[in-house]
């Protein structure tokens, strides 16, 4: 969905969007939820790696609009995929799921374990942001992406990480927040379903906090600056990823972007544009390269992720 087709139902401008986020279209789910993309992703990693569904050891989905809570998404992705001796979760956290999840599937690999894992990032953002509110609808989008983790080596792909959350800040970006209603509560307070979000709060932690914890994270993988290959961060904005590369004095052109086409997918964007960079030959995937990954937002949750891939 382009910007000017979002003109139709509500008071914006391609302009407007554009020129403030870098977003120039979306994808918007008709009717598919967040099991259904997520369960794709899978199929697709599945299909790449010639691995069987019944050899994966575990399903982590990381998600912000859930099918349901209960079973999670990650269960029904683990019976669609028919991927029987897996055990499988939801993780929680918002623009940071992917990364979250990365971290925590590579210890359950490195613990010797499990052997074979896959890590999925996928938000239906329009079924949970309230289109009459445009200052919160035209920023996000519907996708999934996701990566198989393999225990093939003892050197590791993950070689620092740095995963930070502030739950003081957490009120600057919410959704889905519900309230006891039982016939014994004594208040009246409504739920908050929908997304709600304070921008300028975001833009400026995304800004101070974000490039501290890539160099922090670099330091601890004694990985200069300049030896990173690419910047895989989480796509919000592109005003975000301009000051950041300002702010680490490096070349823009090392931030991936494809917000552009794809808005704000939440727990799906480093995994979209991970897939992405590899389809275009950017990424080798053949241990040669230094990537950052980095994800921030609601919680406040971020992260840094230096790998070697
Ligand atoms: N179309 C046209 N006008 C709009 C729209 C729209 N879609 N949305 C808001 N406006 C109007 C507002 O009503 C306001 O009008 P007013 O001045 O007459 O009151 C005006 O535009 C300015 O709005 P601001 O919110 O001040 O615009 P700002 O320059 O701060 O940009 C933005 C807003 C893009 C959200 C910015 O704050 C931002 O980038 N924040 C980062 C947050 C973010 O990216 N969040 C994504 C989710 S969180 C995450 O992923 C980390």
């Amino acid at each position: 969905m382009t910007n000017e087709a979002l003109t139709k139902i509500m008071d914006t401008s391609d302009e407007w969007i554009s020129s403030r986020t870098g977003i120039r279209q979306r994808h918007i789910s008709v009717d598919e939820n967040t099991s259904d993309l997520a369960t794709k992703v899978g199929q697709q990693l599945l299909a790449k790696s010639g691995l069987q569904a019944e050899e994966l050891d575990f399903i982590i989905v990381a998600t912000i609009s859930p099918d349901s809570n209960m079973p999670s998404t990650a269960n029904i992705v683990q019976a669609n995929l028919g991927a029987i001796n897996a055990f499988s979760f939801d993780l929680t956290a918002a623009c940071s799921g992917f990364v979250y999840s990365l971290a925590v599937a590579d210890k359950l690999i490195a613990s010797g374990a499990y052997k074979n894992g896959i890590v999925i990032g996928a938000d239906v953002m329009s079924k949970i942001v309230d289109w009459t509110d445009r200052s919160t609808s035209v920023l996000f989008g519907d996708g999934a992406g996701g990566v198989l983790l393999q225990a093939l080596s003892e050197t590791p792909s993950i070689i620092a990480e740095s995963l930070k959350a502030d739950g003081k800040r957490g009120v600057c970006l919410t959704s889905n927040r519900t309230q006891p209603s039982s016939p014994f509560s004594t208040h009246n307070l409504s739920d908050e379903l929908y997304l709600k979000m304070d921008g300028r709060a975001v833009f400026d932690f995304a800004v101070r906090d974000v490039p501290k914890n890539i160099l922090e994270t670099l330091e601890k993988s004694d990985t200069p600056l300049e030896a990173v290959d690419y910047f895989l961060l989480h796509q919000a904005n592109t005003r975000i990823l301009d000051k950041m590369a300002r702010k680490l004095k490096t070349d823009r052109s090392k931030f991936l972007a494809n917000m552009q086409e794809y808005g704000n997918t939440t727990a799906a964007s480093i995994p979209i544009l991970l897939s992405e960079a590899v389809a275009s030959g950017s990424i080798k995937l053949d241990g040669s390269q230094k990537i950052v990954l980095t994800g921030f937002g609601g919680g406040l949750t971020w992260g840094t992720l230096v790998v070697k891939i």
